[in-house]
């Protein structure tokens, strides 16, 4: 069976992987990437929010850390892969406008508001009426809102697109397969074995496999990271030519306790979502989630009904057990991981990209990944911990 090399592997062609990989080439580095469809999973459902402040959670200060310095990464590497490839990156940089239904809804925006603002953040609360002066077509009784400036989109679609050119423009190797196993000899990683057989032998693997990373062969049971499928789904409308923009900027709502985000795009679509279910790796589009979606979405824009339903599509986010990735060495000398982002895979993928291509390089893992090692979530004996 064919034997080929590498100096680097990297499993997984979702955004994640294929940033890495141009990274790498860009670098002058030789890189496979495995996959047999890439960028058609989580990175082409995903609504492409770029959202740190809004979709901030309590207690989770390192992960914001890590995003608020992605988020600020994204211009330049979206300038980059533009004029690299002569396409859009899909960044929209036009803030983001949370907005409250009733009043139970307002009160916790406000909550959110004031430690949205202990942290620092740029928030500015606002009227529902000020809301509306924003955004004219709200609902008459959305109650409040908070202006966040500084959280934008990504159409995730567009970036794939633009990052597929660049990993081929930059040399990196596509293999349209999938990964069967990692090869390893002892406690080294020292390749992969495709499905058809064949191998690719290398000394630097990067396994950017998104929710199917405990799923990958050839890693010791007690190595596999604590990565779970966190079903989504999304639906994407179209706006009719005489109502555009529906909206100018992403807007979030709180209605009744549920949330709901509108994701609107410069061609007229709007990207609604998202559910959150744990259903294993089920990628059905259900009934109940396009209501619940629907419903939420036209509480606070009516014109919702008016709008073409073009596409209902269910992915998988890689969850963690603190929703922060899982960057760097595995314990597996030879294998890195780049894995776990959870909510935050567009929004995290320049940032990914650059501290799992400087490990590569380097050998170290520069400090701002520190705090997202596997071998925290070591207990004991059964994840031993990994020297950074
Ligand atoms: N970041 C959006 C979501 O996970 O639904």
């Amino acid at each position: 069976m064919a034997e080929r090399t590498s100096e680097v592997v990297v499993i997984g062609g979702g955004l994640i992987g294929l940033a890495i990989a141009w990274r790498l080439a860009a670098d002058g580095i030789q890189v496979t990437v495995c996959d047999p469809t890439p960028g058609s999973r989580t990175s082409a459902v995903a609504a492409g929010m770029l959202a740190p402040v809004t979709e901030v959670e309590y207690g989770e200060d390192e992960l914001l850390a890590l995003n608020l310095a992605s988020v600020a990464a994204w211009p330049d590497f979206a300038a980059e892969l533009e004029s690299l490839t002569g396409q859009s990156a899909g960044l929209n940089r036009t803030g983001t406008l949370s907005v409250a239904y009733d009043v139970d809804d307002a009160a916790a925006l406000r909550r959110l508001a004031d430690y949205q603002r202990r942290l620092g953040l740029d928030v500015e609360e606002l009227s529902g009426r000020e809301a509306r002066k924003r955004e004219p077509l709200l609902a008459a009784g959305v109650s409040g809102g908070v202006w966040v400036p500084g959280d934008h989109s990504v159409d995730n679609r567009q970036a794939v697109s633009a990052l597929l050119r660049a990993t081929e423009l930059t040399g990196v190797q596509l293999e349209r397969q999938q990964v069967a196993r990692v090869l390893t000899a002892g406690t080294t990683a020292v390749g992969v074995e495709l499905e058809d057989g064949s191998t690719i032998r290398s000394s630097q693997i990067v396994a950017a496999t998104g929710p199917w990373s405990a799923q990958l062969k050839g890693i010791p049971e007690e190595l596999r990271p604590p990565v779970r499928p966190v079903k989504g789904e999304v639906l994407r409308l179209r706006v009719p030519e005489a109502y555009r923009p529906a909206l100018h900027h992403t807007v979030r709502a709180t209605t009744r306790g549920f949330s709901v985000y509108l994701v609107p795009r410069p061609g007229g679509e709007l990207v609604v979502g998202a559910t959150t279910s744990e259903l294993g790796y089920d990628t059905r589009v259900l009934a109940g989630g396009v209501f619940s979606l629907l419903r939420d979405a036209r509480m606070v824009l009516p014109i919702t009904d008016e709008l073409e339903l073009v596409e209902t599509v269910a992915g998988l986010r890689p969850a963690t057990p603190d929703n922060a990735p899982i960057l760097g060495p595995s314990g597996l000398d030879g294998l890195l991981w780049a894995t776990g982002h959870y909510r935050n895979g567009v929004l995290l993928t320049p940032v990914t990209a650059s501290l799992i291509a400087e490990t590569v390089q380097t050998g170290t893992v520069p400090d701002l990944a520190a705090p997202f090692l596997v071998s925290r979530f070591a207990t004991g004996e059964v994840m031993p911990k990994v020297a950074r």
